[in-house]
């Protein structure tokens, strides 16, 4: 048998939590903390800076490549540049989502993500870390909720009423791209036969870090 990963895969769709859970986790285990989405972010926002279409999957390829990125803590560096805030918006969201379906651009940041794993362990969140990334990752678990918890959660993130038209168009921008990480040919959002399902829809931030510790004390 393969050995196991000392690897905790969080996989699950946008806003659901993932990122809170799995940094609180990692600093429980003394784990580093890997946040794939924000690769994919970051190679959207590379390719606006550099007026390449999201389109454009062998040019944006070229870009995720040699993408001139580092992460210190929660702040998020493009060529020095702190962008933390800047990949967090919905418009670079959309363009990640674009992107991600390039199978290109997957490979191009599939060892870099690897890179991430050292004799510390790591949690890792995304939308293939159990099935591409970590097949081997030690505990895989798929984190969701419904839509309508996951578009109220980003709403109060950014201080916006949980009704009304901005509310309405975050539900929908959630379930569009539902639909584009589900759908697409290459590495789809799916649960894993082998992966714990933790939905969050009624459970707090404290006890969805418990169960996820629980299950890797398990094995
Ligand atoms: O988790 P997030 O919202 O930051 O991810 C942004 C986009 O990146 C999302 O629409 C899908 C894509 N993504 C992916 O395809 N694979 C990953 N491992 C992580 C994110």
């Amino acid at each position: 048998m393969t050995e196991r990963q000392k690897v905790i895969a969080i996989d699950g769709p946008s806003a659901s939590g993932k990122g809170t859970v799995a940094s609180r986790v990692a600093a429980a285990l003394g784990f580093d903390y890997l946040d794939s989405g924000a690769l994919y972010r970051l190679t959207a926002l590379f390719a606006q800076k550099k007026c390449v279409e999201w389109s454009d999957g062998a040019a944006v390829a070229a870009l995720a490549e040699s993408l001139p990125a580092r992460f210190d803590g929660q702040q998020v560096f493009l060529d020095g540049e702190d962008v933390s805030a800047q990949i967090r918006t919905e418009a670079i969201g959309m363009g990640a989502s674009a992107v991600a379906q390039v199978p290109e651009v997957r490979q191009a940041l599939l060892q870099r993500q690897r890179d991430f794993l050292t004799d510390k362990g790591l949690v890792a969140d995304g939308r293939d870390i159990g099935s591409v990334i970590f097949p081997n990752a030690a505990v895989k678990i798929f984190l969701t909720a419904s839509a309508q918890v996951r578009a109220e959660r980003r709403a109060k993130q950014i201080g916006l009423p949980c009704e009304g038209v901005a509310f309405d168009r975050i539900l929908a921008d959630i379930k569009a791209r539902d639909e584009a990480d589900r759908r697409r040919a290459v590495a789809p959002l799916v649960q894993l036969p082998d992966a714990h399902l933790l939905d969050t829809t009624q459970l707090s931030i404290e006890e969805s870090v418990k169960k996820v510790l629980d299950w890797y004390s398990k094995v």
